[in-house]
């Protein structure tokens, strides 16, 4: 489902400031206006013009660590930089071993950071006991975590959901130890996995990991326009916002958001 947004802030003075670069580690990205992975669109091309049309930073569809690391073609093609000046490389599994080898190889291949994926709702991933399946047991999830963290010298982010269902809202807890053992980015997609995509994403309750931790937080869900940026950053505390599916067909929407909320960033060619 698309995101509609038919209005947008209308007073400059309070947009200004929203879209600012965003520290993560040792490097300054662009700005806070980020476009999500997806798997099956936000592929190479698509980066590539969401880029060049001013995102914050684009991250790579999901690649499945242990099929990387076993040399599946179409794996080791998602992980790939393919000439993108921007490279983040999404990792998804159950097993730290295969986590860690995977984040090695995309170091090697040139990676700027990695991503974590633990948000991941569809059950042929949670089946197999990866993405938001990982959220039912936080030291299996805490596992995965430092084996990359301690595979790399890049910095490592973490995507996740607010928790497996309504009963189990865990992603404060998830998040302050995935910090504590070195994670540099959080992002939060505002619903649980039960609920997939019923329903709407929950920015307030993402509150509760700004107040857990003080690495950039991003939130995500149901953002599509400025309006829905800035209402999403306002209730959540997050630093930054990240896009997915009203990026459809429209790779440039996360840079028009971030110029529309001040950014200094006409298409650039540079990451910094
Ligand atoms: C087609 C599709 C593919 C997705 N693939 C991934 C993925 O590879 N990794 C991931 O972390 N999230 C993935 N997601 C989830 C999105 O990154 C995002 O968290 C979710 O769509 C909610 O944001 P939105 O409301 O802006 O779409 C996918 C979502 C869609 C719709």
């Amino acid at each position: 489902m698309a995101v509609v947004c038919k209005s947008q802030p209308s007073d400059a003075e309070n947009i200004a400031g929203i879209a600012r670069p965003l520290r993560v580690g040792g490097a300054q990205w662009r700005n806070n206006i980020l476009l999500a992975p997806m798997s099956g669109v936000s592929d190479v091309p698509f980066r590539r013009a969401a880029w060049r049309c001013g995102a914050g930073m684009v991250f790579s569809e999901m690649v499945a660590s242990e099929a990387l690391v076993t040399g599946h073609m179409e794996m080791q093609m998602k992980a790939e930089s393919a000439g993108l000046p921007v490279h983040v490389v999404q990792l998804a599994g159950r097993q730290a071993g295969w986590m860690d080898h995977a984040a090695r190889l995309a170091e090697a291949n040139g990676a700027d950071m990695i991503d974590i994926n633990m948000g991941c709702p569809a059950r042929k991933v949670t089946n197999g006991l990866s993405g938001s399946a990982l959220m039912r047991d936080l030291d299996h999830a805490m596992e995965l975590v430092e084996a990359v963290v301690n595979a790399v010298r890049l910095p490592v982010t973490l995507k996740m959901r607010l928790g497996w269902d309504n009963h189990s809202i865990n992603a404060p807890e998830l998040a302050r130890r995935a910090v504590d053992a070195g994670v540099q980015m959080i992002t939060v997609h505002g619903r649980t996995r039960c609920q997939f995509y019923k329903g709407r994403a929950d920015w307030h309750a993402v509150r509760a990991v700004r107040e857990a931790v003080d690495v950039p937080l991003i939130v995500n869900g149901d953002i599509g326009c400025a309006q829905t940026a800035t209402a999403a950053m306002a209730a959540s505390g997050a630093d930054g916002v990240m896009l997915g599916r009203a990026c459809y067909g429209q790779p440039g929407l996360p840079g028009d958001i971030a110029r529309q909320l001040g950014a200094d960033n006409p298409a650039t060619e540079g990451r910094y």
